[in-house]
């Protein structure tokens, strides 16, 4: 499906409606998603990104409705994952007088990836392209996920080819923000960011407020996957600011997260009892069971609350291994400005699941508060009070 997203400047990627797992299993995406590609028609001819290998002929047939592929000038590899630069080789298989433009690492990355026999032309930034009457300005974004990350900006049209930085994974007939629903749609990008972005915090904030000195204005943000930024390219721009700093945006969103897995529910009524008494205390708390919750998910709520409280069953003298899991996930993305704390149960191994929780939880970088809500087996009437009480006092440190 082509969409038309400015004067001579198409959409030509193409929409996943299947895919239910990225970046090898780590992250759901259970609403698809899309391999934006966007070709610029002028004297010279552009074509910003390519799709998955697998959706080569659909972006090919795509053009095709539009020029004839071999006309390609210039191939722009923002990044070099194959999700967007996949279609490389066969592109420029066709496409055979074209440049493939990119930054010095994308050349680095994309010669590992895809071969270093192509027509490469590298680019930093400060440097434009012209294409005839549309000029192309490069931005180049370590981090923003991968070292060879870039920006390709199109001067005329203000418009931003973001590559994966605002992105969603979300499959759509729908291309803007403004036929789309947008609730989803933040609530798309919110789950991108923590899942993906949020432990390169540093270099978004870096790269916000070097984009706001070099004084770019940005009219439309296209990114490589999900809905384009046409109708407010500024609230993804803040959301990003926002979530960078360990901001949570506006909203009803849980302020506590209590995760747990429990073997055989005892863990759990200590969990309940505990949202009992955070709900007492007058925070908004949730309860997420695992395995039976996506890990994906919960990351993103966590992500804009304050305090996590994570339980387990004691197992092999050790915690469970979804919780174990979790927990490796939240070390690796680095969340900030949060509080933690831990509760359990066990049957003849009163301290490993205590010492294996707090000692992840430390690996987190978040504030730990003690608690004393390791259970022999499963909580009597005294000690599910004890959990209450806790939610209480765990409410006025999130207060
Ligand atoms: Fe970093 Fe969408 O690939």
């Amino acid at each position: 499906m082509i969409t038309k997203i400015a004067e001579n400047i198409y959409c030509v990627g193409a929409v996943d409606w299947n895919v239910r797992n990225f970046h090898g299993y780590t992250y759901t995406t259970a609403r698809g998603t899309t391999y934006n590609a966007y070709l610029i028609i002028d004297e010279k001819i552009a074509l910003v990104d390519t799709v998955l290998p697998s959706f080569t002929e659909m972006l090919l047939n795509n053009i095709r409705e539009i020029i004839d592929p071999s006309k390609i000038d210039y191939l722009i590899a923002n990044h070099a994952e194959v999700d967007h630069a996949g279609a490389i080789p066969a592109v420029l298989e066709i496409a055979k007088n074209a440049k493939l433009v990119c930054s010095p690492r994308g050349k680095s990355s994309i010669g590992r990836l895809y071969g270093e026999h192509f027509n490469f032309m590298t680019v930093k930034t400060g440097d434009e392209l012209k294409l005839g009457k549309k000029t192309l300005a490069f931005v180049e974004a370590p981090m923003l996920h991968w070292p060879d990350s870039m920006f390709t900006y199109v001067k005329e049209d203000k418009l931003l080819l973001s590559n994966d930085a605002f992105g969603q994974h979300i499959a759509s007939s729908e291309r803007f923000d403004d036929e789309y629903d947008p609730c989803i749609t933040m609530d798309e990008a919110a789950k991108y960011y923590a899942n993906i972005l949020l432990p390169l915090s540093d270099f978004v904030i870096k790269k916000l407020e070097e984009v706001t000195k070099m004084g770019i204005e940005i009219k439309m943000i296209a990114p490589s996957h999900g809905i384009i930024w046409r109708k407010e390219p500024g609230k993804i721009i803040n959301a990003y600011a926002k979530w960078a700093s360990g901001e949570a945006l506006p909203g009803i969103l849980p302020e506590v997260l209590i995760v747990y897995e429990s073997m055989w529910g005892n863990t759990e009524k200590s969990a309940r009892a505990i949202l009992d008494g955070l709900t007492m205390g007058g925070v908004r708390a949730n309860l997420y069971g695992l395995p039976q919750n996506d890990r994906t998910e919960v990351i993103k709520d966590l992500m804009s609350a304050k305090g996590l409280i994570v339980g387990s069953s004691t197992h092999n003298e050790d915690i469970l291994l979804n919780l174990a899991a979790f927990l490796d996930d939240v070390k690796g993305l680095k969340p900030i400005k949060k509080i933690a704390s831990s509760f359990g149960t066990y049957g003849w191994s009163p301290v490993q699941a205590k010492n294996s929780l707090n000692a992840k939880l430390k690996t987190t970088g978040m504030e730990i508060v003690e608690s004393d809500l390791f259970f022999k087996w499963s909580p009597d009437a005294a000690e599910l009070q004890k959990c209450v009480e806790f939610g209480k006092s765990f409410a006025a440190k999130i207060k």
